[in-house]
Parts: structure tokens; sequence; C-alpha cells
């Protein structure tokens, strides 16, 4: 038989650490039930004694998450452990993910531990966590700059402490695809040996390129748990992408020879709703999910793909969730055709998401002759997570040329009293922005803005995403509109309405 593979998602918990991403725990339970669907093995929802967030996020997706074991990082600390029981313990089935670091460098700059305070420590961390489920998980982290000795040793104290997976992290990105397979066949041979009972995992990140690469090579060396993020999100450079895996996997069985049980129909969709969440925008020809991944555009390949698909595919769209785009919709069509367009997407909204979301298609629908499935996708997408907050756009009107200073002059809905507030900037977004800033009683730092087009040509929409940061917390608002600074300005208030709440 052979030997299945499992995925453990980390886009709610490594991923969220990437620099601008601002989960709020509604996002991360929408993306926690995709993951679901997508039929990930284990959701790391988040780090539940990090922050007040990541708890309630972790507890939310704890009790209302079904199909994936659901786990929650953990310091080798008492307090930490506990938090995690605590908001794991909803679940069906939970894990504890322990980790500790193990190379010289962390212990003696970082922790200002000795490596007997460190194993001592990675042990009682485990045993802890083994009072609350008999699915532990220990990571030595930094493993691969980690003196291999004492890799092996913390490792075998923490399987006889009772850890269930012993997950190796190369968590700077170091490792090359030959060294890590040498390093996970001693792990392999001396920490799991034969205890059918002890999974081996990696955790790769991608500062050199290398995560999916390393991730793939350890399948090799033993390796049965692989870690990794939608689209590649997480800490700097990058974790391992789990399309990329799950894709190379299936589709070079006779490499791998193991099973996933992810539905790789599920990929794409999951793929756009992180970004969409994250802010973070999939790159064109990102392998899998990218929108290039499978665009032919010279004659020869084209001519190649019409007469046989396999000429130059290796994969089909079908198979990862990209379709061919069939559905148009434009000015006539009514209630009735959006319902069948969102049928024929496979997209489900309730009644008032539907409501909203066709609100939203007849205004488009006003300034756009035709309206394909990115856009209704798009539309559709900003309605399935609102930010309900004090403050609403009413109206905006932006001025200003080449010799003038742009002006704009906003109406705003404030807790049920529209008022109008004007404000002067460098260009059109900045003035609109200085108008809504008066609005709110904090400063607010804009740290981050992308404005991505989600089709092509003249009244082409765009996606407008803006982070802003208040004290030491980032918010994220976004927005899909024709007009960039009607919706930089819808992105910016729901930005500032997430830190009202
Ligand atoms: O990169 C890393 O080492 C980690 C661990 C906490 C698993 O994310
Ligand atoms: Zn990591």
């Amino acid at each position: 038989m052979t030997d299945r593979l499992i995925i453990f998602d980390t886009t709610l918990r490594d991923g969220e650490q990437a620099p601008g991403i601002a989960l709020t725990p509604d996002e991360k339970v929408a993306i926690a039930h995709q993951l679901a669907k997508l039929k990930v093995d284990v959701l790391e929802a988040g780090f539940a004694a990090s922050s007040p967030g990541d708890f309630e996020a972790v507890s939310r997706i704890a009790a209302g998450v079904e199909g994936p074991v659901i786990a929650s990082l953990a310091r080798a600390h008492p307090d930490d452990i506990d938090q995690a029981y605590d908001a794991l313990k909803a679940a069906e089935r939970f894990r504890i993910h322990v980790f500790m670091s193990t190379s010289q460098v962390h212990m003696e700059k970082m922790l200002r531990m000795t490596p007997e305070e460190v194993l001592k420590a990675s042990v009682e961390g485990v045993k802890r966590a083994r009072r609350y489920t008999d699915d532990v998980e220990f990571s030595p982290q930094d493993a691969t700059r980690t003196d291999h000795d004492f890799l092996i040793e913390v490792c075998r104290a923490a399987v006889e402490a009772g850890a269930t997976t012993i997950n190796i992290p190369d968590t700077v990105g170091y490792a090359t695809p030959a060294d890590f397979v040498e390093l996970l066949e001693r792990v392999y041979a001396e920490v799991r040996g034969d205890r059918d009972d002890v999974i081996v995992s990696v955790h790769c990140h991608n500062d050199l390129g290398l995560a999916v690469a390393n991730s793939l090579s350890a399948i090799r060396a033993g390796a049965r748990q692989i870690e990794g993020a939608i689209n590649g999100i997480g800490e700097r450079a990058g974790n391992t992408s789990i399309e990329e895996v799950v894709m190379a996997v299936k589709t070079r069985q006779d490499v791998f020879e193991v099973e996933v049980g992810t539905d790789t129909t599920q990929l794409f969709e999951t793929s756009r709703l992180v970004s969409r969440l994250t802010g973070y925008p999939v790159q064109y020809n990102k392998a899998v999910v990218g929108r290039n991944a499978f665009a032919h555009e010279s004659g020869i390949h084209q001519h190649g793909v019409l007469r046989a698909r396999e000429t130059y595919e290796i994969m089909d769209a079908a198979a990862v969730g990209q379709r061919p785009a069939q559905i148009v919709l434009g000015k006539h069509s009514g209630r009735a055709g959006f319902a069948d367009a969102l049928t024929k997407m496979g997209i489900v909204l309730e009644d008032e998401a539907f409501a909203r979301a066709f609100e939203k298609f007849k205004r488009l629908a006003d300034r756009k002759v035709n309206i394909g499935e990115a856009e209704i996708r798009a539309i559709v997408e900003e309605e399935s997570v609102v930010v309900e907050g004090p403050v609403s756009m009413v109206g905006l009107h932006v001025s200003g040329g080449n010799d003038v200073t742009p002006q704009a002059v906003v109406k705003l809905d404030v807790g049920g009293t529209v008022r109008e507030f004007s404000g002067t900037g460098d260009g059109m977004v900045h003035a609109a922005f200085a108008a809504i800033r008066q609005a709110f009683p904090f400063e607010a730092r804009l740290v981050d803005y992308r404005v991505v087009p989600v089709t092509s040509g003249a009244d082409a929409m765009a996606e407008i995403n803006v982070v802003i940061r208040v004290g030491d917390d980032t918010y994220a608002g976004r927005s899909v509109n024709t007009d960039v600074v009607e919706g930089s300005a819808e992105a910016f208030v729901e930005a500032l309405n997430k830190v009202e709440k």
C-alpha cells in the first residue's frame, strides 16, 4: 500500500507572520473553512498564546471547522501550552505543536539558555502537551543550523516524552536538497527508527528559493508530513507552497509514490481567497495558481495544445480549479441571470450577501459593458467577509489637475449621521485619504497600498489593497472598483473601520 503524505497547512500561523498581513478572526475563519474544503490534513490555526486575536481565531476555528486536525503553535512554556489547549479543546481532533530553538546561535544569543536547559524544557513541554492530547508535534527550531548530534538527542528525548510528530524546520531557508536529505535520513533512522507511530515532518522556508525542492526531497528520505502555506506566504521569503507540493506529488507519482488527500480542484479558489484577504497578489507566472500557469502565448504552443493538450501541459487546468471563462453578463442581466451565473460558477451566497453582491453588480454594469467571471468573482469575494463598522462611504468628489492641488470632498455616514469632510494631497487618492482620516479619532499610518487589475482593458476593474498601522497593530482593507480613487477610499474606510471594531 502507498504511504499517505500528511499536508500540514500553516497559512494562518506562519503564513500570517508575513510582513503587512493582518487577518481578522472573521477572515481567518473564512480561510479555515476553505482549507477544510481543500481537505488539508492538519490546519495550524494560529499561535494561541501570542495575542488575544490569535486565541480567538484558534478557538473559533477549533469549534466551527470540521475535517482537518486543528493545531496551535506553543513555545515549550507551560503557559503557552495551557493556552493552546484552552483554545483547541472544542475541536473534534486537535494537536499541540511545541517548539524550541536548538541551534547554537539561537540558544546562546536569543534564548540565553544552555543546551542542557533547552533539552530539559523541550521534554517538559512535550510532556505537558501530552497531558491534554496524544497528538503532539515537536519542532527543534533552526534545525538545519543545529549541531546534528544535539538535534538527534533532543528529538529522541521528545519522542520518549510522547511527541508523535517530529518536525524538522529549515527556519532560515539555509538547506539545499542534498544536505537536507542527508539530515532527514539520519533523523529517520535514529529518531523514528522502527516506531510506526512517529511521523517525520519538514517545514521549509524559501530564503534561497528552495523550500519546495527541499520539502519534496525530504519525502524520499522518509518524511510523511509536509508543512507549508497557500501561495507560499510566510516569514521573509515565505514557506513551502502547498499547491506546488501537492501538484508535484500528484503529477509525479512515479517519483514520489505517496498519496495525498487534498481536493486539488479547490487549489485555485483557496489561492484567490488567501490572496484577497491577505492583500498579497499572486504573481502571474506562479506555478499551479498563477493566472498564466495554463496560458499559451507562442503560436507553436497554441497550435500544439489545440491538437493535444499534453503537448505543452503536464497538468489539467480543471484539476487545480482553473477553468476557462465561459460566462459574460451585462447591463440587462437581472437577478435570475446573476443567480444562474453564480450557480454555474459553483458559488453559494446567503440571501443578504446575494443582495449586496447583486447591487454591486448592477452598479458595475452601469459603467462596464461586459462583466466576466473574474469580475463576478471579485464582487462576490468582496461580500463574503463584510466588515461592519461605524463609518461607511456615501459619496466622493475629487478634483485637481496639472497645476491645481488635488482636493477631495467625501460624504461619510458616521454612526447614522451623514457628514462631509474635505482634504488636499499630492494626488487624488492622497486627498481622499486626507479627507477620510478626519472622521476617525486616531492616527493611522499608511504602510502599504497596492492596485492590481482584475481584468484588462480601459474599463478594467481593479482590486485595491490598503494596509495601515495604528500603534503596534496593522489592519488591511480591500475593495474592487472600476474607479481606482473611489475603490481606494472604500478600502481605506474598511481598514479604519477594523480599528474602530
Ligand atoms: O520556521 C520555523 O522554525 C517555525 C517553527 C515554529 C516550526 O515556524
Ligand atoms: Zn516557519
